[in-house]
């Protein structure tokens, strides 16, 4: 299939942190294969992702994961009409693998290559998702929270014809969110990466034993040279689960902006560590789950006491209600009609219960990508390309990575 035509397989590939992916997807609706290579056994003893490793480990994966991702797919490489890549942001390094190799296989097949912001990958798994289903129908203004290790966006996302804008309208002015959750598990010596654990732990402690006051943003961002205003929280019927957010910011052209902050969790789950002495229990738990190939459930349940696990759930369930809470403070500000929840932290049993209580509560519609589409994936690189691929927007074979890519 030529450019310029309406239907095409693209071949995505995704290598911006530890994860190597390949995927087909047609059209930007329909999933036909996706391959993704984790490298957290790599990482693990580390407890965080180490650069140097994770661009030998792409090294080592691109290129079985890349013909996988094809053979499932049943195509060729003849016989696919693109190929797409993340250009940023992400590690240079890890960046760099996909992206060469993707512009050599371009180039030997002479077929066209798309660079694609991850950030616009994570909100494609949504709309590739809800395709599939069937559902063609989203309702505007659509805003999009990308949650991950490395992000907490907010963004107003535009359609106009295929093609797609975005604005920034809140972001972390510190650590992402995934990111808070990592160093969390990795202080309570639960290993790498924190999320998950951290999710199935929760549900086994009590969420209101332990008090953490998320930072409410109110002082200007550097960065955005705003101004700070306050505005009197709008009560809703019933009994709230949640403080109303009432801190928020206005940028000096009468935008306003709806900012995260997570460090401070991480220094008070430290503070309360210390001032109850639990730095020897945390040791002993380290080393009893280090000493387990693939601990399961039960194995973080065994070496857990009715202490750390209300902490556990505690931290989850304050990191949640301020997710949720400034998201739908920023949608109701811009009545928008649909949320979009993506990227790692999406996949969060607890952040997709209350997100679709509390958006059901405001009459808003809210989808989460599958949890295999939530993480890491090259399924989402593909369909994001797609619109780009009908309004022929190629890469030049000069293009390189961008680790700080800013989505636009
Ligand atoms: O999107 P992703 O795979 O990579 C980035 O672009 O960063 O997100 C990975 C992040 C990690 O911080 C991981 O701990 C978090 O997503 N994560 C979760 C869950 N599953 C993954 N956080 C909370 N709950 C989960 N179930
Ligand atoms: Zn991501």
């Amino acid at each position: 299939m030529k450019a310029g035509m309406s239907e095409a397989y693209i071949l995505g590939i995704e290598s911006s942190c530890d994860e190597t992916a390949a995927a087909v997807v047609r059209s930007g609706e329909q999933l036909i294969s996706n391959i993704v290579a984790s490298q957290i056994a790599t990482h693990q003893p580390y407890g965080g992702v180490v650069p140097e490793l994770a661009s030998r480990e792409h090294l080592r994966a691109i290129v079985p994961v890349v013909r996988q991702a094809l053979v499932e797919s049943g195509k060729t490489y003849e016989n696919i009409d693109a190929l797409a890549v993340t250009q940023g942001p992400g590690l240079a390094g890890s960046l760099l693998v996909g992206i060469s190799y993707a512009k050599a296989l371009a180039f030997a097949l002479d077929k066209p290559l798309i660079a694609v912001n991850h950030l616009e990958g994570h909100i494609h798994a949504v709309l590739l998702e809800e395709r599939q289903k069937g559902n063609r129908e989203i309702r505007f203004p659509v805003l999009a929270l990308v949650v991950s290790g490395g992000h907490t966006h907010l963004y107003l996302a535009k359609q106009s014809a295929e093609s797609w804008s975005y604005e920034n309208i809140g972001h972390t002015r510190d650590d992402a969110a995934g990111e808070a959750f990592d160093k969390v598990a990795k202080l309570l010596g639960l290993g790498y990466p924190g999320g998950p654990v951290i999710d199935r732990l929760s549900t086994h402690g009590d969420p209101r034993a332990v008090k953490f006051a998320i930072s409410q943003i109110k002082h200007p961002d550097r960065r955005t040279q705003s101004t700070t205003v306050s505005r009197p929280g709008k009560k809703t019927e019933g009994a709230p689960p949640f403080a109303v957010f009432e801190g928020w910011e206005k940028e000096t052209h009468d935008h306003p902006r709806f900012d995260f902050s997570y460090s401070g969790i991480k220094t008070a789950v430290l503070r309360y560590v210390e001032t109850h002495s639990l730095a020897a229990s945390i040791e002993s738990r380290r080393r009893a789950l280090a000493a387990i190939t693939k601990p399961k459930l039960e194995d973080f349940l065994a070496n857990c006491d009715k202490q750390t696990l209300d902490l556990i759930s505690s931290f989850q369930r304050t990191m949640v209600e301020d997710l949720v809470v400034k998201t739908l403070a920023a949608a109701r500000h811009y009545n928008v009609a649909t949320l979009f929840v993506t990227g790692g932290v999406a996949a969060n049993n607890e952040l997709r219960q209350t997100f679709e209580r509390e958006a059901a509560k405001e009459g808003m519609a809210v989808y989460f990508p599958s949890r295999p589409l939530s993480t890491d994936n090259a399924a989402m690189i593909a369909a994001a390309a797609y619109p780009k691929f009908l309004a022929n927007d190629f890469a030049s074979m000069d293009f390189s990575a961008e680790a700080g890519m800013a989505l636009k």
